[in-house]
């Protein structure tokens, strides 16, 4: 969950290191710290936001040329100045930034505290550095391998040595790690918009595998020393697609890509009158696939509950959806005509990544969708969909889920085309209006200036509530973790039909409603349902195709969105809800892009 960087060259290393942290941000924010070499080692940390280190690293003498950084998301050890890493040996000779957890770190402490080494922080990340000081005897690398052989847990880790200032050694095993390739200067990130500024040229690594960066060599290793060769993967998207690119936050500005994001996911996939491709998938490949189950969590887990509704409906193949730290530890049924799809923005997501490879030991067929190229899910996975959304550095997840979404149509499509489960022509209107949707989804950006005003009126609100049917409901799932997550407003999803079961009793007059009502054959019972709230006192916000009639009778506000094929509705109905979350949360004075408590990549279970 946290970020680290490191670099070796000519440069100055503090500049470098705190320009990669702040593109690490998003991974965690409580806390950074970096260590510089020049002679001897000195490190600066500080608790709260990367402006606070930047601040004290200024009455600090930091001229070296070789340094790793940090940006932490607590787990272990409250957030504070001791805590943060980089975190150093006793006597101050290594120092050591990590990612991941040390599952054993206690026994591990208990054995180092016997043997008489004191320890200054609560993390786990301190007994590391400890543990390399200790097998230490003259050989970085010989001390790193030694230590992680009795490591249990995940790492992606950075070591610099006092006594071996010509080298940065790292390793990664379950949490992510890449190598910056320059010209006379070499980096280490967790990923890659860290060090884009810098070079276009990675290696990405696999687990247990073991680097040597100097400037002018890269060498990777195995556990037994043997040097493994990698081939450089060359980055074709620009630095300037991680930045705000005149939008006042990444969420704004990530939304407003989300039809040229949608283009990017169709392209070359999907044209009509043509049967759909799929990289490196050939004919066949899943045509026993009897099951699927999609595993998830938070917002791609509600981009699976709309994808069980596509596949099932076009291709007839049953479809179980999980949240996936629910899945691994669940026992679920599982056979090799199974597909276990998992699908991950950021491809790294602890428990998506254990789910996926749960389901590889029990011999099942793997499909991964992802939007980071490189990641671990996409290396392990048979078979990979990249979404090519572009990086998405806003932690609450906007242009990844509607291209999740465009995958999801896309694969049932797929599953369909040979099944002779729906006709043909079903199957073509379909697709021809999943062509359409970039241009419907920038109409529906048309919203935004009426989701403002609402979201003005709003704001002030405790406590606000979802509703909606079938294909609605899974929206009003991601409609409210958007606003919760953003605004720090209580919100809750029902099912229109469930509320009369229980949680109609929370609704009380001027209770605000946002009810989604996209389906022509559900109308008739959402209008219902509608009313059975508005007769308690509701104030409704509703959100409508712009082709139904009597459109607004009976609601406050009304939101009208472009219409489309009711299984792709969501596409456009999601649209309103993601700004009018992020108005509300500017209303209310939020830090939109990087919302309290939370991180964007969890590798962590
Ligand atoms: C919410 C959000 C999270 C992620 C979840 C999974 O806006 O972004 O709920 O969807 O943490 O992350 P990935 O997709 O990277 O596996």
């Amino acid at each position: 969950m946290c970020g680290i960087v490191g670099y070796i060259g000519k440069g100055n290393a503090k500049e470098v290191l705190l320009d990669g942290l702040s593109k690490l941000e998003y991974r965690g924010y409580d806390s950074a710290g970096i260590s510089v070499l020049d002679g001897k080692i000195t490190t600066v940390k500080a608790k709260g936001q990367l402006k606070n280190l930047a601040e004290k690293c200024r009455g600090v003498k930091l001229d070296g040329s070789v340094g790793i950084g940090h940006t932490r998301w607590a787990t272990h050890g409250a957030p504070s100045d001791i805590n943060s890493h980089p975190h150093l040996s006793y006597d101050g000779k290594i120092s050591i930034v990590h990612n991941g957890i040390i599952e054993n770190y206690a026994p591990l402490k208990a054995e180092l505290i016997k043997e008489g080494v004191e320890f200054v922080s609560e993390t786990d990340t301190e007994v590391l550095a400890q543990l390399i000081r200790k097998n230490y005897h003259g050989n970085l690398l010989d001390a790193v391998i030694e230590t992680v052989k009795i490591v249990e847990g995940s790492y992606g880790l950075g070591v610099i040595c006092e006594d071996e200032p010509d080298k940065i050694v790292a390793v990664r095993k379950d949490s992510p790690l890449i190598v910056g390739l320059g010209e006379g200067e070499n980096f280490i990130a967790s990923d890659i918009p860290a060090v884009l500024k810098h070079t276009r040229k990675f290696y990405l690594l696999n687990d247990n595998e073991f680097v040597v960066l100097k400037k002018d060599s890269v060498k990777i290793y195995d556990f037994d020393k043997k040097e493994i060769k990698h081939g450089v993967y060359t980055v074709t998207f620009d630095e300037t697609a991680a930045q705000k690119g005149g939008f006042d936050h990444f969420m704004l500005k990530e939304i407003y890509e989300q039809p040229q994001a949608i283009k990017n996911t169709l392209n070359g996939r999907v044209a009509k009158g043509e049967k759909i491709v799929l990289d490196k998938i050939a004919d066949g490949d899943l045509k026993d696939i009897s099951r699927v189950f999609i595993v998830a969590c938070g917002t791609a887990y509600h981009a699976g509950l709309v994808g069980k509704t596509a596949i099932e409906r076009l291709s007839g193949v049953p479809v179980d959806v999980d949240i996936a730290s629910e899945f691994r530890y669940r026992n679920p049924i599982l056979d090799k005509n199974t597909l276990v799809m998992v699908i991950s923005q950021s491809g790294e997501t602890a428990d998506t990544l254990a789910a996926l490879r749960l389901a590889k030991q029990h011999g099942c067929k793997t499909f991964a969708i992802t939007n980071v190229v490189g990641s671990s899910v996409s290396r392990e996975a048979d078979f990979v969909f990249y979404t090519y959304a572009g990086p998405e550095i806003a932690v609450a997840s906007t242009k990844a889920y509607i291209t999740q979404l465009i995958a999801l149509y896309i694969f049932a499509l797929y599953m369909a085309q040979d099944r002779n489960y729906t006709d043909k022509e079903t199957l073509e209107n379909i697709k021809s209006e999943l062509l359409l949707l970039p241009e419907k989804v920038k109409k529906a950006l048309e919203t935004d200036a009426l989701t403002k005003e609402i979201a003005e009126k709003i704001c002030v609100e405790t406590d606000i509530f979802y509703l909606g049917r079938g294909l609605d409901y899974a929206v009003a799932m991601e409609g409210s973790l958007k606003l919760k997550e953003i605004s720090y407003i209580h919100s809750e999803p029902y099912a229109g039909g469930e509320l009369k079961h229980g949680p109609i009793a929370l609704i009380e007059k001027g209770t605000v409603v946002i009810a989604l009502n996209t389906n022509a054959e559900l109308r008739g019972k959402m209008d219902s349902n509608i009313k059975e709230v508005v007769t308690r006192g509701a104030r409704i916000v509703e959100i409508l195709p712009d082709n139904f009639e009597n459109a607004g009778e009976g609601c406050d506000e009304l939101i009208t969105v472009p219409a489309t094929e009711a299984i792709l509705a969501p596409v456009t109905a999601v649209v309103p809800l993601q700004l009018l979350s992020y108005h509300v949360a500017i209303a209310k004075g939020c830090n939109v892009d990087k919302p309290r408590n939370l991180a964007k990549s969890v590798t962590v279970e």
